[in-house]
Formats: C-alpha cells, structure tokens, sequence
C-alpha cells in the first residue's frame, strides 16, 4: 500500500511521540511507526528525571496532566559520600528551577493517549521497518503492518528509533563521524514496592562502588548499583541486592532506603555516544539514535526533548515561510546542548564510580574531589545548574503552542 505525509516518523519512544505532538500543534502531518507493541513500549522501565525545561515542555504541549496530579517535584538533591549525606539546594542554586520526577513510560503512556485522540497514524507492532531513497525529494519509509506492506512517502523522514535503530544505519558509510566511550561497569536497577524513605535522590559513592537512591511514587523505590557491564541479573538474588544496597547507602546516622519486594530488575551497560552530524539529506536523527550518555546524569530522556524542540520549530519554519535555514542549522544547535551534556555526564559518572583499574592517588584524588563538591557554593552551583538543565537552545514561545 502506498500513501504519503509531511513528516514520517521511526520509533514511538519519547522522542519520535513528542515530535508528532508537537507537529500536529504546528497542524503539520506525520506517520509514526513502531516495531514494538503498545504494552512493550508503555512498560519498558527507564529513566525518571525531567529536567524543568521538559516539564515546561510537556505543560506547554498540553499532555501535563498525569505530570501535574502525580511527578514529584525536587527542589535538592543529595551526594552521599564518607556516611554522609550533602544536600545540594538546587532551587536556591539556581534561582528557584527543580527538577521532577515522573517515569518515562508514563511519559510515552501521556504522550501515546494524546497521539490516539488527535486521530493521526501511530503503527506499533510495525515488521521490517527501512528507510530508503534519502536524497530523493520523497525519501520513504517501508514496514510491513498486520499482513499488508506499506511504502509511505515524506517530505522528511524523523529517525527517533534509539540507539538500534535502522535510521542511524541506514546513512552512507562515510557521512557520520563516531565519537564513542565506554565504561567498565552497568547499573543493576531495581523497582521495589517499599515507600522512599527520603524525599529527594541520593546519589552515593561508597568504596564498594556507586549506588543511587529515587523513586516512582509515594509507594514505590528505584534503586541502581554499580556492577560489572555484562553482569548476569541471575547472579544476583533479591536478598543479595538488598544487602548490597544497603552496604553501600546506609549512612552514619541511620538513614537507608526502606526494604520491600522487588517487581523488577535488569542490568543496563553504559556508555557515551555521539553521531554527528544529526543529519544527512532528508533524514534527521533525534535522541538515542544520534546520542546515548551514561545515566548518572538524568538526561537521556532531557535531551531527546530538546532535540526535538529544535526539529520541531526547523520544520515549522520550513513548512511556513519555505525557508530551510533552522534545518540547516538543527544539526549544529542540537549538538552544542548534546556535547554540553555528554561533559556533565561523564563528569557525574567519573565522580561517582570506582574504577576497576584506579591507583591510590586516583582515589585520593576523587575524594578531594568529592569534598570540594560538598563544600563549595561554586561547585554545588555548578552541578545544580546542570542537573536542573541548562537553558533551551530555542525559545518555547517561538513554537506558538
Ligand atoms: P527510545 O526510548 O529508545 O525510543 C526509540 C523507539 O524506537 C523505541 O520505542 C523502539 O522500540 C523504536 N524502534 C527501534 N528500532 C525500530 C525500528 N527498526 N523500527 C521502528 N521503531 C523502532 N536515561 C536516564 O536519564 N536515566 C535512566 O535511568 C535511563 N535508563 C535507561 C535504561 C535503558 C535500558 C535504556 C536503553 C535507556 C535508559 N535511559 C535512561 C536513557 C533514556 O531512556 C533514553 O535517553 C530515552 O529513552 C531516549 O528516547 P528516544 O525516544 O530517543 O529513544
Ligand atoms: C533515575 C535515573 C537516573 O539515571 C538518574 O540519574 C536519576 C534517577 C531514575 O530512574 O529515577
């Protein structure tokens, strides 16, 4: 079957959901099309930090409802080091911004329910999914959907398909220089049904390695330690992870998160990753698919959003006056805000982990580090400042939402 739209959109995970959102308040069409079910995609457990810059987004875009009744909103946020907790008073820090925290996959579950009302095409369950012909006029994209094969023809086509994706593969060898780090360790995450037993993150560096203290709700705990990167999750028992946890976050006065049953667990591998350009020809990539950074500092899912507040006024402004000026430049604005995060990243990273292979001055070192984090305003400001999220490249109000 053959049909065309505006814009042809791979991947229904944050990224690909909030670009269609956005362009059909710009009345622009799109076709999103993704290759797992509804169900996988709601349930996947990932991230939970929205930077205030997201949340402002989400408001803006009108699918904050779930964000507004239920997102916990963080005006601190804790490094625990030496037994002791050092609380970062990020809205004094930084003029009153917090971040929030609210699932990602009530994120995707918000944004998927507002996809469904306004009536536009969303395909899950999408088989054999290509992108082809990107420096056509009428790039396409090709997927078989319950039995019928489909080409459906864009004027561009969005590559939102993460980081094993088909877009970011599908682009001439050549074309992307690849900037990659990885690390020599993974988190084990854990959601537990036990209520959090501090109101803001603790994020601890212990001798044992890294762990880190958030939640989900007023009932539920999320919980990462640091393991080796291709560690079994069948190593690891729930009374063992428990006693991990609480070897490495318990401190001198008591505090430690509160023990219930663990509903989930998994180990993800880190590491940093960049693709650039985020373009070739017709095809622009967004979010995991052109950048992936190590978790410690919250902004995966942060950094999707910008990308595509930028794709999303690019083609506003192509679609309305013909000019293709900001598509030129997409590539180039994302970049500056993905390197800037890619730093803080690999910074909270290195700050919080052991390293297999560290010297004793290496450890020292990182200690003193630790303590001038914990004593200095410039340096609280510093990471307050990141953490919250730095300003937009591009303005909201110039998206008219
Ligand atoms: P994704 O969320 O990956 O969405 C891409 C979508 O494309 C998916 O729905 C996928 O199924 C679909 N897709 C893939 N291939 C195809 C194809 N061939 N055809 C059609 N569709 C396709 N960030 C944090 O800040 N904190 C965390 O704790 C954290 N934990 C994470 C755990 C894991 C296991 C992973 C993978 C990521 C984690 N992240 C975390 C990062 C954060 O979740 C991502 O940055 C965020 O999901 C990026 O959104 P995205 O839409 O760009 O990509
Ligand atoms: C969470 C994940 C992170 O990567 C992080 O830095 C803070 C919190 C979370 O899942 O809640």
């Amino acid at each position: 079957m053959s049909s065309g739209t505006q814009v042809g959109i791979v991947g229904a995970g944050p990224a690909g959901l909030m670009l269609g959102h956005l362009l059909h308040l710009a009345g622009i069409d799109s076709v999103i099309v993704e290759n797992r079910s509804r169900e996988y995609v709601i349930d996947r457990v990932r991230a939970g930090v929205l930077e205030q810059g997201t949340v402002d987004l989400l408001c803006a875009m009108g699918v904050a409802g779930g964000l507004n009744r239920r997102g916990l909103r963080h005006e601190g946020v804790y490094i625990n080091f030496d037994g002791c907790r050092h609380r970062v008073d990020m809205a004094e820090l930084t003029s009153g911004k917090a971040i929030t925290v609210y699932g990602q996959n009530e994120v995707v579950k918000d944004l998927i329910d507002a996809r469904v009302e306004t009536g536009r095409p969303l395909y899950f369950d999408a088989q054999e999914v290509s992108v082809d012909a990107l420096d056509a006029t009428r790039p396409v994209i090709r997927f078989s959907h319950a039995g019928t094969s489909h080409e459906l023809s864009c004027d561009f086509v969005a590559g939102c398909d993460g980081f094993h994706g088909v877009c970011r593969p599908s682009i001439p060898a050549g074309v992307l220089q690849i900037y990659e780090r990885l690390y020599p360790f993974g988190w084990l995450g854990i959601l537990a049904e036990a209520a959090p037993s501090c109101d803001e993150l603790v994020y601890t560096y212990h001798d044992r390695g890294f762990a880190l203290f958030s939640m989900r709700s007023t009932d539920v705990t999320r919980l990462y330690l640091q393991v080796p990167p291709d560690e079994p999750i069948a190593n690891w028992s729930d009374d063992a992870i428990w006693d991990e946890m609480l070897r490495r976050m318990t401190t001198s006065d008591g505090w430690s998160p509160n023990v219930g049953r663990i509903l989930q667990k998994s180990v993800t591998a880190m590491r940093s990753f960049v693709a650039a350009p985020m373009r070739h020809a017709r095809l622009f990539l967004a979010g995991d698919a052109a950048h992936i950074v190590p978790p410690t500092g919250a902004k995966g899912l942060n950094l999707a959003a910008a990308d595509v507040v930028v794709l999303a006024s690019a083609l506003k402004e192509f679609y309305e006056t013909g000019s293709d000026a900001m598509l030129d430049g997409y590539s180039s604005i994302c970049l500056r805000r993905v390197w800037k995060a890619q730093r803080f990243s690999w910074w909270m990273t290195t700050l919080l982990h052991r390293l297999p292979d560290e010297t004793p001055f290496d450890h020292q070192r990182h200690l003193a580090d630790l303590d001038y984090l914990a004593s200095s305003r410039a340096a609280m400001t510093s990471l307050a400042e990141q953490y919250v999220g730095l300003p937009w490249e591009i303005s909201l109000e110039s998206l008219h939402l």
